[in-house]
């Protein structure tokens, strides 16, 4: 199992092929999210620039992919809306990692190769723009011009059931003062799913919506995006506990003494895992009926498991 590399570079580079044909839409999603952003010289400017600076930061764009290629792989007419709805998912995305640093949570100091938002802003104007972001997502998503009410409602729905106080605020909640307890895989799996899993599945829901697939299809997909999720939360702490700062982008070493699925059971039990529920997101994929080719591209570019 060591050739799950999480997080492999080839996300990262601008070659179209390496990345499996996500690289072009990387470059379509961070144009939109400039766009979907007040400028920097907005008053007042301080708070938009600490919008900007940490959602222009290089981000993975995982959940916007994510859920504009499960649109796109259902084939159904929405995709305008499934690139602003990707956008909004990761506006919330990156207002939680806003929090996630601050220092009465993580205490981080790098985020996305570059200081974190409150190092560079301050703590207060870091909250704000945390908020200014996540109330931005469900803007993006309301005023959209070419998608029916319906939709626009189903989206609503979705994103605000997942990052809620059942959802992936709970999830931190349990993290930074239930998590010090745990002493079985069982928690850790579900505190990943309330933390990571719920937000992945979001994206690829909305991702369904748009692409007006039937009720069975949509459940598949999200089956699909939950097995990705937890996958991708416990290589986040493989990562966190193998790899450098250069690499990750990010401050690692952060969940040492906090225990986690790679410090419970150990590195290789770890990457079993992440294997094992790539495996049920496969076969979850299949059974959905989508065009499956660029969805495990993206799966195989996130984990490096063709690496
Ligand atoms: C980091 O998410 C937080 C986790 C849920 C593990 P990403 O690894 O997707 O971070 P960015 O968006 O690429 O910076
Ligand atoms: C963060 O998990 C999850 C959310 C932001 C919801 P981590 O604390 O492990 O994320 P990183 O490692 O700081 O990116
Ligand atoms: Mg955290
Ligand atoms: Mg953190
Ligand atoms: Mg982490």
């Amino acid at each position: 199992m060591d050739h799950i590399n999480p997080f492999a570079e080839s996300l990262k580079r601008a070659d179209d092929r390496a990345s499996g044909g996500s690289a072009a839409l990387r470059a379509e999603i961070d144009g939109r999210l400039e766009q979907l952003l007040p400028p920097a010289d907005r008053q007042p400017d301080r708070l938009h620039k600490a919008m900007r600076y940490s959602l222009l930061g290089s981000g993975k764009r995982v959940r916007p992919l994510l859920c504009i290629l499960v649109a796109e792989a259902a084939g159904g007419p929405g995709r305008s809306f499934a690139i602003d709805a990707g956008c909004a998912v990761e506006m919330v995305h990156t207002a939680s990692l806003i929090l996630d640093d601050l220092p009465v949570m993580d205490d981080a100091r790098l985020r996305r190769g570059r200081p974190t938002t409150h190092r560079e802003f301050g703590e207060a104007t870091a909250i704000l723009a945390s908020i200014g972001l996540l109330n931005r997502a469900f803007g993006v998503v309301a005023e959209h011009p070419d998608a029916d009410a319906a939709l626009k409602t189903g989206a609503l729905e979705v994103l605000s059931g997942a990052i809620g106080s059942d959802g992936m605020i709970a999830g931190q909640e349990i993290d930074l003062h239930q998590r010090a307890d745990f002493d079985r895989a069982a928690p850790i799996e579900s505190l990943n799913w309330l933390k990571t899993g719920v937000l992945f599945v979001a994206s690829a829901h909305i991702g369904a919506l748009c692409g007006g697939l039937d009720p069975g299809s949509v459940e598949a997909v999200k089956e699909f995006a939950k097995h990705v999720g937890l996958a991708f939360q416990t290589a986040d702490d493989l990562i966190d506990s193998t790899a450098s700062v250069e690499t990750a982008g990010k401050d690692v070493g952060q969940d040492a003494g906090t225990p986690t699925l790679v410090s419970l059971s150990g590195k290789q039990a770890a990457r079993l895992s992440c294997e094992g529920h790539l495996q049920q997101a496969m076969a979850a994929l299949e059974r959905s009926g989508v065009e499956p080719a660029r969805l495990q591209s993206l799966v195989d570019n996130i984990f490096g498991s063709k690496a």
